[in-house]
């Protein structure tokens, strides 16, 4: 059985098995969603081993606590997460500030474990626990009008000594749009390794977006924003040439200042040999079809 679906993969079976297989049925039986399941990246199953739990936690990107990979682990502490209010607004039926929990109750938790790819050419392999973004977004009601969806996350200057030193300008932003958000792949991540998001990792609540360069995946959100304009992402702002909005894993679009060729899995000891960056990263079965029109190196 392990191996076989993205979801098979369970570390810690943290989702009660009822609710696990009701949500898959319900998956499976939605119109051209068969592939997503039916796919399973077979191509790269194999090398989906999970990485620990203490990789995970000790070496994070996460700005607002330092530049530095241990910063986040050695910094989050601080952070207050309880209580926790995420502002929806704009073009929504429901627009409001919601307490975390009321934003989550009654959608499905689920585990999957992904791979993580950073656009600083490390990977790692994460098992997840959240709700799909898709399943906020009907809940908060998305209107006609909106194309994209814009996240910020959390600024607490007193806790965060990076938003202090303002070694980047916060709020960190990020931007999806519509299709990418409602992609059943995207998903809300409030765990991992069946436990409550570690800080350094985003608590309480963080982007995953698998196929794209690790920085889209924003953690710790406060506000959700539907918008009918293309956000500005945060790297973007920073650079444009570098760093662009769409920023899908692509082994054939390299970084102007290095090749993305290749990456270096995050554990794989010393001596271990780079491995093949995938298209997509792994999963292009499952979204390539999103991009079909596109120039991914123009639009990158
Ligand atoms: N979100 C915020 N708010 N601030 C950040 O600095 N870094 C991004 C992304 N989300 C970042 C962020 C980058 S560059 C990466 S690679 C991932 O978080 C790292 O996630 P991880 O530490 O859980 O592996």
């Amino acid at each position: 059985m392990a191996y076989r679906w993205t979801n098979d993969l369970t570390a810690a079976d943290v989702t009660p098995k009822s609710a696990f297989l009701n949500r898959r049925q319900l998956i499976a039986g939605t119109a051209g969603l068969g592939a997503l399941f039916a796919a399973g990246g077979a191509s790269a199953q194999e090398e989906l081993e999970p990485n620990s739990f203490e990789e995970i936690t000790t070496y994070n990107n996460f700005y607002e606590f330092g530049t530095g990979k241990t910063d986040p682990a050695d910094n989050a502490g601080e952070m207050v997460i309880d209580p926790w209010t995420v502002t929806v607004d704009g073009l929504v039926d429901n627009p409001g500030d919601y307490a975390l929990a009321d934003l989550l109750d009654g959608l499905t938790t689920e585990e999957r474990i992904y791979r993580f790819r950073c656009v600083e050419a490390w990977s790692m392999v994460i098992p997840w626990n959240g709700v799909e973004l898709a399943d906020i977004l009907d809940k908060v009601g998305v209107q006609d009008t909106a194309r994209f969806v814009r996240f910020e996350t959390a600024v607490q200057p007193e806790n965060m000594p990076g938003v202090r030193r303002g070694v980047i300008d916060f709020p960190y932003v990020e931007g999806l749009r519509l299709d990418e958000a409602r992609h059943p792949l995207t998903l809300m991540a409030t765990g991992l390794y069946g436990e409550p998001m570690p800080k350094q990792n985003g608590a309480p609540m963080r982007l995953v977006v698998p196929w794209k360069y690790g920085f889209k995946s924003i953690k710790s959100i406060v506000r959700i924003t539907l918008t009918e304009e293309q956000p500005v992402n945060t790297w973007q702002e920073i650079n444009a040439r570098e760093y662009g909005f769409y920023a899908n894993v692509n082994p054939n679009v390299d970084h102007p200042r290095w090749s993305q060729s290749t990456e270096r899995r995050i554990g794989g000891g010393l001596f271990s040999s780079r491995q093949d960056t995938l298209l997509f990263n792994g999963y292009e079965e499952e979204v390539g079809e999103l991009y079909a029109d596109m120039d991914l190196s123009v639009e990158y």
